[in-house]
C-alpha cells in the first residue's frame, strides 16, 4: 500500500489504516484496516481533534456484536457494499461474467490522499481537512479492479464516486455499481420529493421501516417526481434542528437512490446510476465510472441545505454576475411569433428595468405548434424572413441580452431530420416509441446525430449576439435502444453532457438554463454545465411558494428560475395580487412571463418597483443563507435569506392558507446575530403590507428578541405575502 499526499510530508511509516476527513462541521472517518475497502465509522457532526488511538478505539466501538443466526464475524459495511461479508442487502456492485464473478471480494492496494488545507498523521491515521481520499482495490479472481473517490467539501458536503475496471478478456455485463453511506440507529424517519408536472419537488415523509425505501427514476431524465434529496433522520427533524443525513445523485438520466434498514440493525443511504439490461458491458480494460453522490448531513434541514449551497457557490463555473432580470415570452405570445409585438415586449421589459430577454419554443423551422420542426435547428424563414437579427438586435440595442430556446435531444417525426434518417430517432426496433407531446427522442449517441445538432446550434450561435440559451426537454425517454435496439439512455446522458460542454467550450461565456418540461432536470450532473434551473412551468405563486422551499434543498435561490406571471395563471386558473405573484419571485432568479400589453399602468409600476427591490437585494438573496421557519401555523410559510455575516436579511410571510385561528400568534425569525439589533421594515409595494397591520411594523429589535419572543403576526389575506427587510441597525 502506498499513500502519496499533494503536500510534502514527513515520510509515513504506518500504512494507513484510518482517514479522518474533516470540514465545515463534518467529520468522515473511515476505517481502511486489512486492506479492506473503506467502512464508514463515523459520518456526521465534526469529532474535533482525534487521535490514533482514539480513532482505533472508535472502530471497536462500531463493531456489532455477532448474534444467532448471522455469519460469525460481523457484517462490516463498506462504502461499496460487499456480499461476500454476510451483507445481504443491496450489494453495491451487481453484474456477472456469463453468472461468474458476481460477488466480488476487494482489497486495497493504494491509498492517496490529496489534502486542499493540510494533512496530519499520527500512525495509521490520516487527518485531513477539505480534500479527497482515492481508494484502488482489486479482486484477482474476479478480474475486476475498483477505485473510490471521496471528497469533503469546505462546506461539510461529501461526494463519492466509483469507477470498475474489467482486467480480463471476457466482457463483464454491469447490472449496478452504487455506493452506500451508513446512518446511525436514532435516524429511522425518510424525508424525500416526489412530484409531477406542473408541481414539481413535493417533500413526502415515512418512517425507515426493515426493508428498502427505494426511489427509481426510469426517464430517461431526472424526472418531476425525482427524490431530490433522499434523507434519514431523527424523528420529527424541521428545518431548524434534528440530524439529518441526506444524499442526491447527481445525473441526468436513470438513476435510483434508497434508504435501507437490515434486520441486522444497520441502516444505509444509497444511490448511483439505474443501468438498463446489457447498456453497460465492459470489454477488456474497459472503465464504467458512476455519477457523483453528494452526501449531506445537517443539524436540521436548513444546515443539510447550506452545505450544498456553499459548495456550489464555491466552485469556479458558479454564476457569479449579478443574475439579470430575465423576460421569457412563453406565456405571452407562445407559437405566435409576430416580430412588432415581440419588439413591443421588448421595449416595455426594457423600461421596467429587464436586463435578459428569452425567446422561447416556435422560431425554427415549421415550428408552429407541438406537433413539427424539432430537430430542424434553422431560423423559419416563413415566420423569420429576415432571420433573428431585427429582434435581436433590437433587444440588444436596448441594453438586454438575448436567450434563445432549443431542445436538442428531441425529434419531430414531422421534421427534415427525422425524414431523412429515421433510424436517428431512439428507439427498440422494429418499431417507434409511443410519442410524448407528439416528438421522440433524437439518438445523441450516434456521432452523426450529434455532429448534426453541434452544427446546427453552432451556426446559430455564431450567427447572432446569443448569451443564454433555454435547453428544454419535454418528455420521457420510453424504448431508448440506440444501433440494434439496445439501451441507450447511459449513452443518451453522456452525449448530452458532452453536447453542453462542447458549447460551453465554443461560447465561453454562454449560459445554459436546464428546463425539461419545466422542473424535471434539476440535478447536480447537469448543473456541472448549466447555470440556472426552470424550476416548473407552473408559476403559480401558491404553488411556487413549495417548490421554491424544497427546491432549495439542493440549489440556492440564484439557481432557480422565478418568473411573474399573468393574475390568471395558465396552469392552475387560479387568480392571484401581483404582490403575491412578485413577492414570490423575487427570491429566485426573477424574471417575467406575462403578456405586459396586458398589464395595467399600476401594475407595471408595481413591477418596475419589483425589479428595483430585487436589483437592491439580489446580492444579498444569491449569496446568505437560506433560512426556512419552522411553521408555527400551516397556513403561513415563514422563510428569508439573511447575510454570511448576519448584517441583514430578506423575510417572507407568506400566507398559503386559512387557520382555524385569526389573527395568528407571534412568528419568530432565525439565522441573525443574537448580539445585534436590526430594524425591520415591511416592503410597502402593492399595499399588502397595510392589511391587517400589527402595531410593530417599523421597529428595531435585537437578533436574540426576534429569534425568540418575535413579533405578532399581520392579518392578510391568504394567498399574499408581506416581505420584512431586515437591516442592522
Ligand atoms: C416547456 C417549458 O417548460 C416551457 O417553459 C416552454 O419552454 C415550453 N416547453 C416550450 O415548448
Amino acid at each position: 500500500m502506498t499513500t502519496t499526499t499533494s503536500a510534502p510530508t514527513t515520510p509515513a511509516i504506518d500504512p494507513v489504516t484510518a482517514v479522518h476527513l474533516t470540514a465545515g462541521g463534518v467529520s468522515l472517518l473511515l476505517d481502511l484496516t486489512d486492506g479492506r475497502l473503506p467502512s464508514v465509522v463515523h459520518w456526521g457532526a465534526a469529532l474535533g481533534a482525534v487521535t490514533g488511538q482514539e480513532a482505533r478505539a472508535l472502530t471497536d466501538a462500531a463493531v456489532p456484536p455477532v448474534v444467532a443466526n448471522e455469519v460469525d464475524v460481523p457484517v462490516r459495511l463498506a462504502l461499496l457494499p460487499e456480499h461476500h461479508t454476510g451483507w445481504v442487502g443491496r450489494p453495491g456492485l451487481s453484474g456477472s461474467r456469463q453468472g461468474r464473478d458476481w460477488s466480488p471480494l476487494f482489497t486495497v492496494v493504494d491509498v492517496a490522499l490529496d489534502a486542499v488545507d493540510g494533512s496530519a498523521r499520527d500512525g495509521g491515521l490520516a487527518t485531513v481537512g477539505a480534500g479527497t481520499l482515492t481508494v484502488d482495490a482489486r479482486d484477482e479472481v474476479a478480474a475486476l479492479s475498483l477505485r473510490i473517490e471521496v471528497e469533503l467539501g469546505g462546506s461539510g458536503l461529501l461526494r463519492l464516486r466509483a469507477t470498475v475496471t474489467n482486467d480480463a478478456d471476457e466482457p463483464y455485463d454491469l447490472g449496478e455499481l452504487s455506493l452506500a453511506l451508513p446512518v446511525p440507529a436514532r435516524a429511522h424517519e425518510i424525508l424525500d420529493l416526489a412530484g409531477r408536472w406542473g408541481l414539481e419537488r413535493t417533500p413526502q415523509r415515512r418512517p425507515l421501516v426493515v426493508g428498502q425505501h427505494l426511489r427509481e427514476g426510469r426517464k430517461g431524465r431526472t424526472g418531476s417526481d425525482a427524490a431530490t434529496v433522499l434523507s434519514v433522520g431523527v424523528p420529527g427533524f424541521g428545518f431548524a434542528r434534528g440530524e439529518v443525513w441526506g444524499l442526491h445523485v447527481g445525473f441526468s438520466g436513470d438513476h435510483r437512490s434508497w434508504a435501507e434498514r437490515t434486520s441486522a440493525g444497520l441502516q444505509v443511504v444509497g444511490g448511483g446510476e439505474l443501468l438498463l439490461p446489457g447498456e453497460v458491458r465492459l470489454a477488456r480494460d474497459e472503465a464504467y465510472q458512476g455519477p457523483w453522490l453528494y452526501a449531506s448531513y445537517g443539524d436540521g434541514l436548513d444546515e443539510q441545505a447550506q452545505r450544498f449551497h456553499r459548495w456550489l457557490r464555491a466552485r469556479p463555473q458558479h454564476p457569479r454576475s449579478p443574475r439579470p432580470v430575465t423576460i421569457n415570452v412563453w406565456e405571452a405570445v407562445y407559437f405566435d411569433h409576430d416580430l412588432d409585438r415581440l419588439k413591443d415586449l421588448a421595449d416595455r421589459a426594457a423600461a421596467l428595468g429587464v436586463e435578459r430577454y428569452v425567446l422561447d419554443d416556435g422560431w425554427f423551422q415549421g415550428r408552429r405548434d407541438d406537433t413539427a420542426g424539432l430537430g430542424d435547428w434553422v431560423v423559419d424563414a416563413d415566420v423569420w424572413p429576415d432571420g433573428l437579427g431585427p429582434i435581436v438586435d433590437h433587444v440588444t440595442g436596448l441594453g438586454m441580452e438575448f436567450g434563445l430556446w432549443f431542445e436538442p435531444e428531441m425529434v419531430n417525426e414531422d421534421s427534415d431530420l427525422a425524414r431523412a434518417h429515421p433510424e436517428w430517432i431512439l428507439q427498440t426496433g422494429g418499431r417507434l416509441p409511443v410519442r410524448s407531446r407528439n416528438q421522440q427522442v433524437l439518438d445523441l449517441g450516434r456521432p452523426e446525430a450529434y455532429e448534426h445538432v453541434l452544427g446546427q446550434m453552432t451556426a446559430v450561435l455564431e450567427a447572432y449576439d446569443i448569451a443564454y440559451v433555454k435547453w428544454d426537454h419535454n418528455r420521457d425517454l420510453v424504448d431508448a435502444g440506440t444501433v440494434g435496439g439496445v439501451p441507450g439512455v447511459h449513452r443518451q446522458t453522456l452525449a448530452t453532457y458532452r453536447l453542453m460542454d462542447e458549447l460551453k467550450r465554443r461560447f465561453p461565456g454562454l449560459e445554459i438554463e436546464s428546463c425539461s418540461s419545466g422542473g424535471a432536470r434539476v440535478d447536480l450532473g447537469v448543473l456541472e454545465r448549466t447555470d440556472r434551473v426552470w424550476v416548473s412551468d407552473c408559476i403559480d405563486p401558491l404553488d411556487r411558494q413549495q417548490m421554491m422551499r424544497w427546491t432549495e434543498q439542493l440549489l440556492p435561490p440564484e439557481l432557480l428560475g422565478a418568473h411573474v406571471a399573468s393574475g390568471r395563471n395558465h396552469t392552475t386558473g387560479r387568480m392571484h395580487d401581483l404582490a403575491f405573484r412578485a413577492g414570490t419571485a423575487v427570491f429566485g432568479h426573477l424574471g417575467i412571463e406575462w403578456d405586459l400589453r396586458l398589464a395595467t399602468d399600476d401594475e407595471s409600476d408595481q413591477l418596475r418597483q419589483w425589479i428595483e427591490l430585487h436589483r437592491r437585494h439580489r446580492e444579498l438573496l444569491h449569496s446568505g443563507d437560506v433560512v426556512r421557519v419552522d411553521e408555527h401555523d400551516p397556513s403561513m410559510l415563514v422563510h428569508g435569506v439573511v447575510a454570511e455575516d448576519r448584517s441583514e436579511a430578506l423575510f417572507a410571510l407568506a400566507t398559503v392558507g386559512r387557520s382555524e385561528i385569526a389573527p395568528l400568534g407571534r412568528f419568530t425569525l432565525r439565522g441573525l446575530d443574537p448580539e445585534r439589533r436590526y430594524v425591520v421594515e415591511p416592503v410597502a409595494i402593492g399595499g399588502v403590507a397595510d392589511e391587517g397591520r400589527p402595531h410593530w411594523y417599523g421597529g428595531t429589535f435585537s437578533g436574540r428578541a426576534l429569534m425568540v419572543a418575535g413579533l405578532q403576526t399581520p392579518a392578510t389575506r391568504p394567498e399574499q405575502v408581506v416581505l420584512l427587510e431586515v437591516r442592522g441597525a
